[in-house]
């Protein structure tokens, strides 16, 4: 049978695989980063030249902001067509000191391989471009076409793709959409993902006065501008943990009795996740499980705050200004620009008379929800447990990828295979984000297992 012998190869292969994208993992293609869009296209022009080298056709466009890589090779004119999204940018690698081993030198240590980006998404779309390589080199041929968009600005909010993918829907035209760019359920749990958070990420300014001032000679009549911005950011949730904000939950979907019963029924260990979270305690929404709060409920958080005196012992002053970083995750109905509405204008009415306050929107995504009863799900069913030895669950994830809703819109497309080969705890956005090699492997075996089943469903 040959995927045996493709099988065969991905593991005699799997030492080169892994010194292969240890080259990709060592580009600091940090997106956020203005001085690091050198290093951000040479990770772009790295992605190109190997799909070249794997045989495909490949170029870079440009997108406005960073490059995008297309590729294709569609040899069949009446066989469906796989279009393969992923991200070759990455988050920050801050707080450096906190990794055993440098972010950018990729290290292998107990079967991981550790690295920014190793899980998120460098190794995860890796896999695909090895399926296709091995694919090729064992039959000479590939079951179905197959199209790659590889983008780098998938952790900033994808604010140039959407313009990019309307100009170019045509050249992007597929049956199916397959995305490895999340996690499993849990190690040896494999997933399918049908749903995704939303995202409304905003920040707040808070001035005080023109200049910082000494604090004994203007405190008692100079508005402090911290002092304002914490009032503010204390009223966002109620002492519940519930969302103050007006409006908030008016459009969220409730979730249904069948969907809760099929997340109760995961074999999820709450013991397990706060033992790997330090905690004693989970603080999920009232009425929702963890799993729920964690994933189908919406939820708001400050994920940083700025201003005045932080350094080492004291000084005595009243700064000027001070800001913070707030993101909301959404859940179906929610619009990523009627929450920053309903968050700027609840701010607005919070904000005390003597200081002056600016919000603004940074970036949004929507949430969504794809379909589970399509034949190409069954197929993605049907190669993971091919490549991994036992078949997934169906998962919704709390993580946002933007540009998910709009390639179901833009290109009408329905069936959206969201395939993660990471784990939760592999530290994406964190220090020591790590792959594990074994799910590299798998992945790459599912990812190959995919090309055929799509074949053998969708050619009958
Ligand atoms: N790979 C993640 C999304 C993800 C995380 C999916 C966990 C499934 C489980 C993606 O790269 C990511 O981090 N996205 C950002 C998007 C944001 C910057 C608009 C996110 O979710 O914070
Ligand atoms: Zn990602």
């Amino acid at each position: 049978m040959r995927l045996t012998d493709i099988f065969q190869k991905i593991d005699s292969n799997h030492d080169r695989y892994v010194r292969e994208l240890k080259e990709l993992l060592a580009i600091p293609s940090v997106s956020t980063y203005s001085h690091h869009r050198g290093d951000v296209r040479r990770a772009a022009e790295w992605v190109l030249n190997h799909c070249k080298r794997i045989g495909l056709e490949a170029r870079l466009e440009d997108t406005g902001g960073h490059p995008v890589v297309i590729a294709s090779r569609c040899p069949h004119q009446n066989r469906p067509t796989l279009l393969v999204y992923g991200h070759y940018d990455v988050q920050p690698a801050e707080p450096e000191e906190e990794w055993n081993t440098a972010p950018f030198q990729p290290t292998v240590r107990d079967g991981f391989l550790y690295a920014r980006g190793a899980s998120d998404d460098k190794g995860q779309f890796f896999t695909y471009l090895k399926a296709l390589e091995v694919i090729l080199a064992v039959t000479g041929d590939l079951p179905i076409n197959v199209k790659i968009l590889v983008e780098g600005e998938e952790e900033i909010g994808s604010p140039h793709l959407g313009a990019f993918l309307k100009k170019n829907r045509e050249l992007l035209r597929a049956d199916a959409i397959a995305i490895s760019d999340g996690s499993q359920f849990s190690e040896d749990v494999p997933a399918i993902t049908y749903g995704l958070r939303g995202l409304s990420y905003m920040q707040i300014t808070v001035q005080g006065p023109r200049t910082d001032l000494h604090s004994g000679s203007f405190g008692g009549i100079a508005p402090n501008p911290i002092n304002a911005l914490v009032s503010i950011l204390a009223q966002l949730k109620n002492p519940d943990g519930t969302i103050a904000i007006p409006g908030f939950y008016d459009t969220v979907a409730p979730l249904e009795p069948w969907e809760r019963e099929a997340m109760g029924a995961l074999p999820f260990s709450e013991e397990k996740l706060k033992a790997y979270l330090g905690l004693e305690r989970l603080c999920e929404e009232p009425g929702y499980s963890a799993l729920e709060s964690k994933t189908a409920r919406p939820t708001l958080d400050i994920n940083g705050i700025w201003g005045g005196f932080s350094g080492e012992g004291a000084k005595t002053v009243i700064p000027a200004k001070a800001g913070a970083k707030v993101s909301m995750r959404l859940v179906p109905h929610q619009k990523p620009r009627d929450i920053a509405a309903l968050f700027t204008q609840y701010v607005t009415r919070l904000c005390p008379k003597e200081v002056s306050l600016q919000v603004n929107a940074l970036h949004g995504a929507e949430p969504v929800l794809v379909s589970r009863d399509l034949p190409q799900v069954q197929a993605a069913v049907r190669a993971i447990h091919a490549g991994f030895g036992v078949a997934p669950v169906f998962i919704r994830e709390g993580g946002s990828i933007p540009i998910v809703n709009l390639l179901k819109e833009v290109l009408e497309l329905e069936a959206i295979l969201l395939l993660g080969w990471g784990r939760p705890d592999d530290g994406a956005h964190a220090p020591n984000e790590r792959f594990s090699l074994s799910d590299f492997k798998k992945g790459i075996r599912s990812a190959a297992a995919l090309f055929f089943e799509l074949h053998s469903c969708c050619c009958a």
